[in-house]
């Protein structure tokens, strides 16, 4: 495998840590530039059937969305300097009742793939996202008015990773998740 080319520092140094800096603030350019690199991903015929919630911490939406968080990754989520909910388009817009989408079999696959972007640019920043699904998308919907075109699909912890020179008073379990060794399937089962 020694002539396969090196994968891209940015997505080679990529990882989920679940160690967050608590007193880290993301900036409003970092989060605006993160916004702009999924703004920019490809979609099916261009429509772009995603938005976001955006949580920061300490303010309302952050807090609605540690609300619905899972018992494991309210241990870990919340310190993360803003958290994101993915939304993806299940049906017309309001403003579009004949609606521009004639198929949304892609939208969960756009929104991925947006996301996706957002997180090489937040690795470009010097930052770290961890994506999640565990959190209750039904309450969440109900109290953030989510409107019925939208559907949450999964949450993006954005913040720096706490190093383990600095960081004190993790909780055991965190620590251990943080400390797994990740692991992947071979490149050779990838194709059939
Ligand atoms: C759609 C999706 C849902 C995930 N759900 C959770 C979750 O609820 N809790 C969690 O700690 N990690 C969650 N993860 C993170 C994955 O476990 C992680 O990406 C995977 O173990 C690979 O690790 P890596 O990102 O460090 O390479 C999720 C990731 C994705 C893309």
């Amino acid at each position: 495998m020694s002539d396969v080319p090196a994968l891209d520092p940015l997505l080679e140094q990529r990882r989920s840590p679940s160690v967050f800096d608590p007193e880290h603030s993301l900036t409003r350019p970092e989060l605006m530039s993160l916004l702009e690199a999924a703004r920019w991903s490809p979609s099916w015929g261009n429509t772009q059937p995603w938005r976001f919630l955006v949580g920061l911490r300490g303010d309302a939406t952050h807090a609605l969305i540690v609300e619905t968080l899972t018992r494991g990754n309210l241990a870990w989520a919340p310190a993360a300097s803003a958290i994101l909910i993915g939304l993806r388009q299940v049906a017309a817009l309001p403003d579009d009742p004949k609606g521009e989408l004639r198929t949304y079999d892609y939208t969960a696959y756009d929104l991925g793939q947006a996301v996706a972007h957002l997180t090489v640019q937040a690795a470009s920043l010097g930052l770290d996202v961890h994506q999640f699904a565990g959190f209750d998308h039904a309450a969440l919907a109900a109290t953030a008015r989510v409107p019925d075109h939208l559907q949450p699909v999964a949450g993006i912890a954005i913040g720096r990773w706490w190093p383990e020179t600095e960081r004190h008073g993790v909780d055991p379990a965190i620590e251990a998740k943080e400390q797994r060794p990740r692991q992947r399937r071979p490149a050779g089962e990838l194709v059939l």
